[in-house]
């Protein structure tokens, strides 16, 4: 029997919501806060109609913040880059569907570079897109929200696509983390957990928030899990 999915939740709050005149002290500071991976999001302006930063960013933080970096890229084409980011720090890299015809190339590569290879899908794309790849997956992203801004409303209509996945996730057999990205908030968070997400992205939830620590623990649901300097790979 596969792992309940509701043992351990990973939080991945999204740099995309923090100061950006801070970055460095942003990422130093939500690790102290008890988060368990740093989420950031790199927009093109192409295959997402907003721009953000690239693995320039990535490089300049790396030495300030120990957490994981969970790194989603909603460019295309994505392949070129992929070097980069790996080189830049990432440890986890997240590729859409929906980003080019050659999605199993992608995920290919991003394993040769011997860091953690995931799908990011958008919510008009059905979980059976990535049916046929899911063993070069290691985690489902699944946007709440279309992709390309912070701030936006959960979308509902996405969490029997979560359930969707995490059924094929137990059938797998392997060790695959579902995240659930956009909209996240505290009062959302036991739905999208229950539906069988195990990673939570929130951005404006955490950053936006007076106390990140306080934040991080309502998202949880717990006051005991939120524990400062531990790493999760
Ligand atoms: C949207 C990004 C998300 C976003 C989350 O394109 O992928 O990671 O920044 O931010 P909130 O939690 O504000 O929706
Ligand atoms: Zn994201």
């Amino acid at each position: 029997m596969a792992e309940a999915p509701l043992a351990r939740t990973i939080l991945a709050p999204s740099l995309l919501a923090a100061d950006f005149a801070r970055l460095k002290e942003e990422a130093a500071a939500i690790e102290r806060a008890g988060a368990d991976w740093l989420h950031l999001d790199v927009m093109d302006g192409h295959f997402v109609p907003n721009i953000s930063f690239g693995p320039l960013v990535l490089k300049a933080l790396r030495p300030h913040c120990r957490l994981p970096f969970d790194v989603h890229l909603m460019i295309s084409p994505v392949d070129p880059y992929l070097t980069a980011f790996a080189e830049a720090g990432a440890d986890h890299i997240s590729v859409h569907a929906e980003a080019g015809p050659h999605l199993h190339r992608s995920l290919a590569a991003i394993r040769e570079l011997n860091i953690k290879a995931g799908v990011a899908i958008n919510p008009g794309t059905p979980a059976s897109a990535i049916a046929p790849v899911l063993d070069l997956i290691d985690i489902i992203l699944v946007m709440t929200v279309d992709p390309g801004f912070g701030g936006q409303k959960f979308l509902t209509s996405q969490l029997p696509k979560i359930a969707a996945f995490r059924r094929m996730v137990e059938e797998a057999g392997r060790p695959i983390r579902i995240s659930a990205d956009g909209g996240i908030t505290h009062a959302n968070a036991p739905e999208v957990r229950a539906a069988g997400a195990d990673v939570l992205v929130a951005g404006t939830s955490v950053f936006g928030a007076a106390d990140y620590r306080e934040a991080l623990i309502a998202l949880r649901g717990d006051s005991g899990a939120a524990s400062p300097g531990k790493v999760v790979p």
